[in-house]
Formats: C-alpha cells, sequence, structure tokens
C-alpha cells in the first residue's frame, strides 16, 4: 500500500464519519469482484465565502435511478443522503474546489452473482478538485472501444462495471499520446466522450447525440442545452457521424469533471482553426459563472454546504 497523504481528512460510510485511511472494505466484497456499485460525481465550487454544490438534487435523484435500474436499494432516502453530504463536506472544512463521489455498492461477501438488496453500503468521499481535462483544449481520438450498447448494458444508469468500456478507451487514448478518447456506438456514430458527453458546432448549429444513442443522460449536458438558450443558440439532438466531428467549426465535451472544455484536435486533425471556438467559449464562461452562484436565473442549481 502507498502511504501518500490522505486528500481529505473524512469519508462517510454507513452512517459514520471515518478517518480517510480507516474507509475500508472487505477483499470479498461483491461490488470489487463484479462491478456492483452505482455513484455520482458532483462538484462543489470555492466562492472565496462559501462551497456551492452544483445540482445536487439532480445528481442524487440519478443516483437513486441509477440504483433502480441495477436493482440495488440504496439504505437511505434522498434527504438523508444530501444531509450525508453536506455532513462530510462540512467535517472536511473544504475552502476550496472538491470533487464528491456517492458510491452505493454490493457489500455482501459472497462468490454467488447474487445480490441481496439489504447488503448495500453507502459511501461519501469528498476530494479537493481542479481541471479534469486540458481547460485550453483537448487533443482527442476515436477510440477502437466502441460505446456499450443499452441493451447490454443500462448505460443510462452510472454502475461501477460499466465504467470499464471508458477506462478502456482512455488508457488507449491516452497510450497513443492524446488527451481523451471519443467513442463510437457499434454503427459507427460518435456518442461519447470517455466520462463526458460530446457537443459539435456545425455551421451555427449545436448537435449532441440523442439519450436513446447509448449515452449517459449527463447533467452537464442538460445543463449546456439549458444554457444555450441564453446565448442564442439551440442545441439539436442527432446522431452524429465520425465525418461530421472531423469537419466540425467546434466540438466540446460536457461533464461534471471536465466542465465545458474544448476540443481542438481529433485523431491529428485541427478542429476549425485548432483553438477554442467562440460559440464554446461562451458557453464555458457561462457555466464558470452559473456554478458559481453568479447567474440569478440559475440560483437554484446552487446548494451552498456552509
Ligand atoms: C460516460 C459519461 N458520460 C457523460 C458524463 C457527464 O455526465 P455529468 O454531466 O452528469 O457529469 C459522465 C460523467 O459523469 C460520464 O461518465
Amino acid at each position: 500500500m502507498l502511504r501518500v497523504k490522505p486528500p481529505a481528512k473524512y469519508i462517510w460510510l454507513d452512517g459514520k464519519l471515518l478517518n480517510w485511511s480507516d474507509a475500508k472494505v472487505h477483499v470479498m466484497t461483491h461490488a470489487l469482484h463484479y462491478g456492483t456499485s452505482v455513484f455520482e460525481g458532483i462538484r462543489g465550487y470555492w466562492t472565496g465565502e462559501n462551497l456551492l454544490l452544483f445540482r445536487l438534487d439532480d445528481h442524487i435523484d440519478r443516483m437513486f435511478n441509477s440504483a433502480k435500474i441495477l436493482g440495488i436499494k440504496i439504505p437511505l432516502q434522498r434527504e438523508e443522503v444530501r444531509n450525508a453530504i453536506v455532513e462530510t463536506l462540512r467535517a472536511n472544512e473544504f475552502k476550496e474546489d472538491v470533487y464528491v463521489r456517492p458510491i452505493a455498492f454490493v457489500s455482501s461477501q459472497t462468490i454467488t452473482l447474487d445480490i441481496k438488496s439489504p447488503d448495500v453500503s453507502l459511501a461519501i468521499i469528498a476530494v479537493p478538485f481542479g481541471k479534469y481535462l486540458p481547460p485550453g483544449g483537448v487533443r482527442a481520438t476515436i477510440a477502437s472501444w466502441r460505446r456499450v450498447h443499452n441493451t447490454m448494458l443500462p448505460v443510462m444508469a452510472k454502475i461501477g462495471g460499466i465504467y470499464v468500456n471508458s477506462v478502456l478507451a482512455r488508457l488507449e487514448a491516452r497510450s497513443r499520446g492524446y488527451d481523451e478518447a471519443l467513442l463510437m456506438d457499434a454503427w459507427g456514430y460518435v456518442v461519447e466522450g470517455s466520462g463526458e458527453n460530446v457537443f459539435i458546432a456545425r455551421k451555427n448549429i449545436i448537435y449532441t447525440p440523442p439519450v436513446y444513442q447509448s449515452i449517459l443522460e449527463g447533467i452537464t449536458r442538460d445543463t449546456v442545452i439549458k444554457l444555450a438558450g441564453d446565448i442564442g443558440m439551440q442545441v439539436a439532438e442527432k446522431p452524429i457521424t465520425r465525418e461530421e466531428v472531423y469537419t466540425a467549426d467546434e466540438i466540446f465535451l460536457a461533464g461534471t469533471a471536465a466542465e465545458i472544455t474544448p476540443v481542438i484536435e481529433v485523431d491529428g486533425r485541427p478542429v476549425g482553426d485548432g483553438r477554442p471556438g467562440p460559440i464554446t467559449t461562451k458557453l464555458a464562461e457561462l457555466y464558470a459563472k452559473v456554478v458559481r452562484g453568479r447567474v440569478e436565473k440559475y440560483l437554484k442549481w446552487v446548494v451552498p454546504v456552509y
């Protein structure tokens, strides 16, 4: 085991705040073997005065939906999960931007595939977090791994095991010297980044793949669709071909971790003139204000921790 300074003081596990290094699970844990967990990624933004959680209730709702799809029961009510997240952040006394990772996992110690619903643990981890992707623009590649289809695994749910698909695609991209992977579905449509939804702009119209194309229904994706109207743009949901990606004027990735990050190159081809484009830049600037509670209209999306 690596002995490094823990990134935070406490982790919430099954009702208790434990010291970071004491939050452990058994090696026989079902979720460790079979990927039977559901999780979320939520950002908290430090404004200098308070820590603001962005779209907390939407993330909690999605986590409960993920659990419903997997067929496990989160051992707490929504409100209790919300309170536990706030409690964890307060205990850690964060005064910087953070990433919050609630995870519910099948904790039974059994070799069988059966899920025994009462054996579900819930952990809440929060760590200081900066930029996830290079903010000046991402060099992306289309991965050879295809996005798993929702007739095979329920990709609308954030289930641990499904992320092996993303891990493989990202590993491939990184090992080939790129910052991020774009995944096509089995039919050759570009549907997602490894941990982000994808948007392209062509001839002043923004496009993003529809939910039925086996994507995660991203909360940032929804935010982008709503903010686009504020900058005078509409977003059309439609399948996106590889050629449309290679000839897009702008491409950006949207996700809680990635926020809104421009893609400046795909497979060695510059996107537009190879610099972040005006639509992406406007949306990213507006998004940065919204998440920090600086836009009155969207104050409903931020939850203060302190
Ligand atoms: C595969 C995948 N797609 C899209 C997203 C973006 O979702 P959100 O904006 O809700 O973070 C994520 C991140 O959670 C993801 O892992």
